[in-house]
């Protein structure tokens, strides 16, 4: 989404700020003292570049490549020879080759075009394979240098690979200035005990707006209409009314909006935390007791492409062999793939709106409940004009798509993974019917 765009997007929010109120506790009842207010300050610290869970850990395997892109950006994750992820631009320094194609040898990095290998630092290990060593010899400095990787910072950690997007790979890691900490994105720093929890998770690929994905998940309204008939709970349908009271709270780390039932009896129905750049969590009662959290991240792969890594933190169903008898992470599977199926076509056609310049003042009205948007559209103009992350790595009409249709690797977009879930779904269910009708037809 370009500058331009949002701020004409923003301008109609700002206006319908105005009625739904703006302090840091707020009920979604209009504050009739503020209403004459301004934009409010952006109050978190995080822009849009920064430290990103970039994919989950069993995505990275010994030996193998992972291609994927952020902001337009081809890169590459792979584990060297101890191990470590290495998040490397995919662009070989030699003649501007991708490592699509290329292999890993004992952990090195080899390029497909002229085999240069590549040690876990960066450095060309076989640079007479490319060369006549004795021009390498005499201008080492001017040439045998410069065939080298440039790399972004890389953490695993909790099974995430998360990775400290700059948009400028360097040859040095520790030139790298990492101004924002990590440990800002962490969940465990905002009080979530995960290493008490199970989790099942899966990886989905749009090819949409990230921006509107992410305030998909922000998004508790369409929950009902969206996804009543997917999601295993029976005050989550189309038949539920659908209005909360809302306290919202802008920290320097997060975006929270507590939805409370109107009916105080019920309590509260959900929470919903934004933490900059990309991700968001939704659980319901005390961080640190919660019954179940909900982490979902979202990688700007390019522009109208985006990946989301959605994992699900549970209390109950922890026994591992309760959790296999009732098929529980291919139940589990199912309910996501469904989830993000449904929001898909309303994802893309929405992008194509915003694209289009459709979603301006007049055209669309926020209402009380889309106030955690509101609140992150603030974030997000600011995070846009101060990063400009999309103005790093251009692209236009001409540029080919290579890259950005490789990284569709999941559903919905690619819906491989759901029917192999729903096919081994329904193998294991059938095992479990037929063992006892054996048994019973033996005894007989
Ligand atoms: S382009 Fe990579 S080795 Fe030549
Ligand atoms: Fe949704």
């Amino acid at each position: 989404m370009s500058e331009e765009e949002l701020k004409q997007f923003n301008s109609l929010s700002l206006a319908e700020e105005a009625t739904m109120g703006k302090s840091n506790e707020v009920n979604n009842e209009p504050n009739v003292k503020e209403q004459t207010s301004v934009k409010p300050s952006n109050q978190l610290e995080g822009g849009l570049l920064g430290w990103y869970a970039a994919c989950s850990s069993r995505d990275i395997k010994e030996g193998k490549l992972h291609n994927f892109s952020m902001y337009n950006e081809p890169l590459v994750l792979y584990r060297d020879k101890d191990s470590n992820v290495r998040c490397i631009k995919d662009l070989c320094p030699h003649r501007g080759a991708s490592f699509i194609g290329g292999e890993l040898k004992e952990g090195e990095l080899v390029c497909p075009y002229h085999g240069a290998r590549f040690s876990s630092k960066g450095e060309c290990t076989n640079l007479d394979r490319l060369t006549c060593s004795h021009i390498v010899e005499s201008n080492y400095d001017n040439y045998a240098k410069k065939i080298h990787l440039s790399q972004y910072p890389c953490v695993e950690k909790d099974g995430y690979i998360y990775i400290y997007y700059t948009g400028k790979a360097k040859t040095d890691l520790s030139d790298f200035d990492i101004s924002s900490p990590l440990e800002n994105t962490l969940i465990e720093t905002y009080g979530y005990k995960t290493k008490e929890y199970e989790y099942e998770e899966v990886t989905v690929d749009f090819k949409a707006d990230w921006v509107r994905i992410v305030e998909n998940h922000l998004d508790i309204l369409h929950i009902f209409w969206v996804h009543g008939g997917t999601i295993p709970d029976k005050d989550v349908s189309r038949n539920v009314i659908t209005s909360f009271n809302q306290a919202i709270t802008r920290e320097s780390r997060q975006i929270q909006s507590k939805y409370n039932h109107k009916d105080k009896s019920k309590g509260e129905f959900i929470t919903v935390k934004f933490l900059p750049p990309g991700r968001v969590i939704i659980y319901k009662g005390d961080e640190e007791t919660s019954r179940y959290v909900q982490v979902l991240d979202h990688i700007p792969l390019a522009e109208n492409r985006a990946r989301v890594i959605v994992r699900h933190y549970r209390r109950f169903m922890k026994n591992k062999i309760f959790t296999n008898i009732f098929l529980f992470r291919n139940l589990q599977h199912r309910v996501f793939y469904k989830v993000f199926s449904e929001d898909y076509i309303i994802l893309k056609t929405q992008s194509f709106n915003q694209q289009m310049g459709y979603v301006e003042k007049d055209n669309v009205k926020l209402l009380g409940e889309d106030k955690m948007v509101q609140y992150y559209w603030d974030w997000l103009q600011n995070a846009l004009i101060k990063d400009k992350p999309w103005e790093l790595h251009p692209t236009n009409a001409h540029t080919n798509t290579v890259h950005k249709d490789m990284p569709m690797l999941y559903p919905p977009e690619n819906p491989r993974l759901a029917i192999k879930n729903k096919r081994d779904l329904a193998i294991n269910l059938a095992i479990r019917l037929l063992i006892p009708i054996g048994m019973i037809l033996l005894i007989i």
